[in-house]
């Protein structure tokens, strides 16, 4: 497995890969690596002859007194289990490999980029969204994994790249759960043992919903209202918002028509934590 750090050598390294005719499923990650992340490395070795990781834990996606200072940098670890997964290549860039100085240009993708997380994390989005779109530059990839957990963050790039005519496919894998229904996640080692109970009330609330909903419940004010109740009886009084949408375009409706998606965003503890499930009739 090669690790890369710059541009010249990452070019290279994927002007091989065209060569060859091989293509390249991309997968970017911020490190702190677990199941969720490996998921996403074994789709890409499924559907593409060569992988490719980047670990960046970029500090334009985080707001002023958010963790980018404390986000868990666990190199050696994520390396191992890497090589492990069969992943070809790591790109691994310093800030300025990323972000050369002088740099004057951002992505906003909007209104969805102020919207849910965003609304409580001015700025993350076009931190996200431009990052995205150097690593997608500079990667080329034909194919890139976004997990589902962060439903907002994957409907976003996927509007990204529909808007701006990125030529590559993204593609969504669906969340590793632990055995209670808690969403994989590198925040969760922040928990204690007693927060970490009270978080499996997510996938809890979650299913409240997704069971309102088979019984034809179709008002979405009403499909929250089952879940925040839920999330209240076990004690998680910071919620930041718990909203169904509409699961492709993530937009709100007065009536659900088409297949919606439940998302929900509370503090435990030091974490916040974020999930989601698309609601299903069967
Ligand atoms: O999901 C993440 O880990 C990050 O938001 C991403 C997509 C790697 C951009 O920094």
């Amino acid at each position: 497995m090669k690790i890369i750090a710059d541009r010249q050598t990452l070019n290279h390294w994927m002007n091989g890969c065209a060569k060859e005719g091989e293509r390249v499923g991309f997968v970017p990650t911020m490190g702190a690596l677990h199941a969720g992340h490996l998921s996403l490395v074994r789709e890409a070795r499924k559907q593409c002859r060569r992988t490719i990781v980047s670990i960046f834990v970029n500090p334009t996606q985080f707001g002023p007194g958010e963790d980018f200072g404390h986000y868990p940098r666990t190199f050696e670890a994520d390396r191992d289990l890497l090589e492990k997964a069969g992943c070809d290549a790591i790109f691994l860039p310093e800030v300025e490999t990323i972000y050369p100085p002088g740099g004057q240009t951002v992505v906003a993708v909007e209104p969805l980029g102020s919207q849910l997380c965003g609304a409580a994390r001015p700025g993350h989005f076009q931190g996200v969204a431009t990052v995205v779109m150097i690593l997608f530059n500079l990667v080329r990839p034909q194919v890139a994994y976004f997990g589902l957990k962060d439903y907002q963050q994957y409907t976003l790039i996927r509007q990204m790249v529909r808007d701006l005519a990125m030529p590559l496919e993204v593609v969504g894998v669906p969340t590793v759960r632990e055995r209670d229904g808690l969403a994989l996640s590198s925040r969760n080692r922040y928990l204690t043992e007693a927060e970490r109970l009270q978080a499996s009330a997510l996938f809890r609330a979650m299913n409240r919903a997704q069971d309102h909903y088979r019984k034809g419940e179709s008002d979405p004010r009403q499909l929250e209202q089952s879940a925040r109740e839920v999330l209240l009886e076990s004690g998680i009084d910071r919620i930041d918002y718990v909203a169904v949408r509409e699961a492709e375009t993530l937009q709100e409706r007065e009536c659900i028509e088409t297949p919606p998606v439940i998302l929900i965003a509370v503090r435990v503890g030091k974490a916040r934590l974020i999930d989601n499930m698309v609601l299903s009739l069967y």
